[in-house]
C-alpha cells in the first residue's frame, strides 16, 4: 500500500478543511463518503467529486474500499464510530473533541491496540509549523522560567439549530474551542495539570456558552483559558517566563496574511519571528499517512489526547461543583 484510501464519515461542514488537505498531501486520497441520508451523500460525492457514496456509516465501513475514516460527527459519536471503524480494521482520524470521558478514550485506545489500527485526534494547530516553534522557544529557555500561559479563543455562534448547543451532543464552548487554550496549556507546560478550576455562563441552551479556567500546574505555574460563543471572533495566547514572553495573535486558526508569532524580551524591542506558511490541515493528514504507510508514531501521542480530555472533564467538574478539581 502506498496510498491510503479515505472514507468521510459524514457530510460535515469540516470536511471542506480536510479534503483539499488529503489532495495535497500526495500519499492519500478522498474515495468515499457516507451520510444518513443517500441523497445527501450521492449530492455531496459529486460536489465535491468523491468517486463513492453511501447511504449509511455502516455500509461504507464494510465496503473494503476504504483504509481509513476521517470523523467529523457530532461529538458524542466521536467514541462510538471510531470504535466501530477499528473493529472493521480501518485507521481513524477523529475531530476534536476526541471524546467525552477518560472512559470513552480508553475505550478507543483499546480498540486501536486490539485491531492494530492507527488512531489520532484531528487537532491540526498542533502539527503546524507556527506550534513547533513556540514549543522550542517555551522549552528552550530563552523566556527563562514559564510563569503564565494565557489563551482565549472565542466567536459568535449564530445559528441556533447547532450541534453545539445541543448539551445531548457534547455542545459548549469549552469542548468546542475550550479545547484549544487546554491543549496548547498542556503542550507549553509539559503535561496535565494538578488541579483546576472553572466557571461558565450557561445559556438557555444549558450548554456553557462562556467558559473561564484556571489551571494549576507542577512548579506553581498557571494557565488562564477562556472560550466564548458569545463575542466577536477573537483569538490569543501568551506564553510569559521570568526573561519574556511570546505572544501568538492567531495560534489555532492560522491565516498566514494575518498571523503574527512576537518576542517580548525582558530587556530590547519586541522581536517579530518568522514562520513557513504552510496550509493548517496538511500536517494532521500527513502525520496519519506517515503512522500509516510507514508506521511511524503518531506526532500527537494517545497519551497527551487522554490527558487532554481528563482536564476539560476536571474543568467541567469544577464549575458544576463550584469546586477546585484535583487531577494528580
Ligand atoms: N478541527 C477543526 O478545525 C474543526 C472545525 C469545525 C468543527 N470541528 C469538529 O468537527 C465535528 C463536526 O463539526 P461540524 O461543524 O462540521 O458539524 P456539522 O456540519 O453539524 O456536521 C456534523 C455531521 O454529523 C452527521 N450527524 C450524525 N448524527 C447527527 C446528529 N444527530 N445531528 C447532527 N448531525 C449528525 C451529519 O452528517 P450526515 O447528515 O451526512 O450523516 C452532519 O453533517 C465536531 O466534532 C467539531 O468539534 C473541528
Amino acid at each position: 500500500m502506498n496510498t491510503v484510501r479515505w472514507g468521510l464519515l459524514s457530510t460535515a461542514n469540516i470536511n471542506r478543511r480536510i479534503i483539499p488537505a488529503i489532495a495535497d498531501s500526495q500519499r492519500g486520497k478522498v474515495v468515499a463518503v457516507a451520510s444518513r441520508d443517500d441523497e445527501t451523500a450521492q449530492a455531496y460525492a459529486a460536489k465535491w467529486e468523491i468517486p463513492h457514496a453511501f447511504g449509511s456509516y455502516d455500509a461504507m465501513l464494510t465496503s473494503d474500499l476504504i483504509d481509513a475514516v476521517y470523523i467529523g460527527l457530532p461529538n458524542h459519536l466521536h467514541a462510538e464510530w471510531s470504535i466501530r471503524a477499528m473493529s472493521k480494521g480501518l485507521h481513524v482520524l477523529c475531530e476534536k473533541p476526541f471524546a467525552l470521558s477518560v472512559e470513552e478514550v480508553d475505550q478507543m485506545i483499546a480498540a486501536s491496540q486490539r485491531n492494530n489500527c492507527v488512531l489520532a485526534e484531528a487537532f491540526m494547530y498542533r502539527h503546524h509549523p507556527q506550534m513547533v516553534i513556540a514549543g522550542e522557544w517555551a522549552h528552550g529557555g530563552r523566556l527563562g522560567d514559564i510563569c503564565v500561559v494565557r489563551s482565549v479563543f472565542n466567536f459568535t455562534l449564530q445559528i441556533q439549530h447547532n450541534i453545539r448547543l445541543n448539551p445531548e451532543y457534547g455542545g459548549g464552548s469549552l469542548w468546542d474551542v475550550g479545547v484549544y487554550p487546554v491543549s496548547l496549556a498542556q503542550f507549553i507546560m509539559g503535561g496535565p495539570p494538578r488541579w483546576v478550576s472553572g466557571f461558565q455562563r450557561t445559556g438557555e441552551t444549558g450548554v456553557d456558552e462562556t467558559f473561564a479556567g484556571i489551571l494549576h500546574y507542577a512548579g506553581d505555574r498557571i494557565a488562564q483559558i477562556s472560550s466564548s460563543f458569545r463575542t466577536p471572533f477573537y483569538t490569543t495566547a501568551e506564553v510569559i517566563g521570568t526573561q519574556g514572553r511570546l505572544t501568538l495573535n492567531r495560534p489555532f486558526v492560522v491565516l498566514d496574511e494575518e498571523r503574527k508569532m512576537t518576542f517580548h524580551p525582558r530587556d530590547g524591542e519586541p522581536i517579530e519571528i518568522p514562520v513557513p506558511n504552510e496550509e493548517l490541515y496538511l500536517g494532521e493528514v500527513e502525520d496519519m499517512h506517515t503512522a500509516i504507510l510507514d508506521g511511524t508514531p503518531s506526532y500527537l501521542t494517545l497519551d497527551e489526547t487522554r490527558d487532554h480530555i481528563r482536564t476539560v472533564t476536571a474543568l467541567y467538574q469544577a464549575a458544576r461543583t463550584n469546586k477546585v478539581i484535583q487531577l494528580d
